[in-house]
């Protein structure tokens, strides 16, 4: 089987619509943020029904289910959770309430954040390697017989591996494959609609659970498109602007 892994969409259609009409798969997983920032939350939330609804809570979502929280977000990111719950259908949004904080797959699982407190969307970037988040979740693995987690939030692509004396090793994903082997890794593609790591493009992983092979992958996309929306939406120009950058 051919696992399409998308994280952070954020509301991007022409990314998204890029990856699905230009890969093979078999199961689409989603690793949460569907909406929030970009113009089309609802029509992404529709996609990712269609396509099986097999995904987990960002907290983008999490905010739009929970107002009261919206006080924690940016302001960019509080008017595009704003946006969604102006433009969203009554159903997507009630959907949203039944996402699941991580989902197990054939051997890995997917989740927006780590797996110790999946509700905290703690955010670990490849130079917090020595978090205890990472290290926790590395148990909680090995306990499930977790190969790999696939993970989101940071929208910064990385491999997480435990290395036999108990340290953790980062790795940089560029446009490469991984093999998996015994060693349990967490595996964060990046992000699909918000590059932020000045590749203005939209990221993703295949996991062929036959092969044990991550490949991962990057597609240029109609970013115009993206950003006509965005400004006709009248949400904050930096919304627009950061997708040519990736930041
Ligand atoms: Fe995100």
């Amino acid at each position: 089987m051919r696992y399409l892994i998308l994280g952070d969409i954020h509301s991007n259609t022409e990314a998204l619509e890029e990856i699905l009409g230009n890969e093979k798969y078999d199961k689409v997983l989603f690793l949460g943020d569907i909406i929030g920032y970009a113009a089309e939350p609802d029509k992404c939330y529709d996609r990712f029904l269609q396509l099986g609804g097999l995904g987990v809570l960002g907290n983008h979502e999490s905010g739009a289910i929970r107002q009261e929280s919206l006080f924690i977000f940016s302001s960019n990111a509080r008017k595009g959770i704003l946006h969604a719950l102006k433009t969203m259908k009554l159903e997507n949004l009630e959907h949203m309430k039944s996402l699941p904080l991580s989902l197990e797959v054939s051997d890995i699982a997917i989740c927006h954040t780590l797996l110790d407190e999946p509700s905290d969307f703690n955010y670990v970037f490849p130079e917090d390697k020595d978090s205890v988040h990472l290290k926790n979740t590395f148990s909680i693995m090995k306990r499930k017989g977790i190969r790999a987690l696939f993970t989101g939030h940071t929208h910064t692509p990385c491999i997480f591996r435990e290395s036999g004396d108990g340290s953790i090793e980062v790795f940089k994903t560029g446009e490469s494959v991984l093999f998996l082997d015994e060693r349990p890794v967490i595996i964060n593609p990046g992000s699909a609609g918000q590059a932020r790591n000045r590749i203005p493009r939209a990221h993703y992983a295949v996991y062929d659970d036959v092969l044990k092979k991550v490949f991962f992958r990057t597609r240029d996309y109609d970013k115009s498109s993206t950003a006509r929306k965005i400004r006709e939406a009248n949400l904050p120009e930096f919304l627009a602007s950061r997708l040519f950058e990736g930041i």
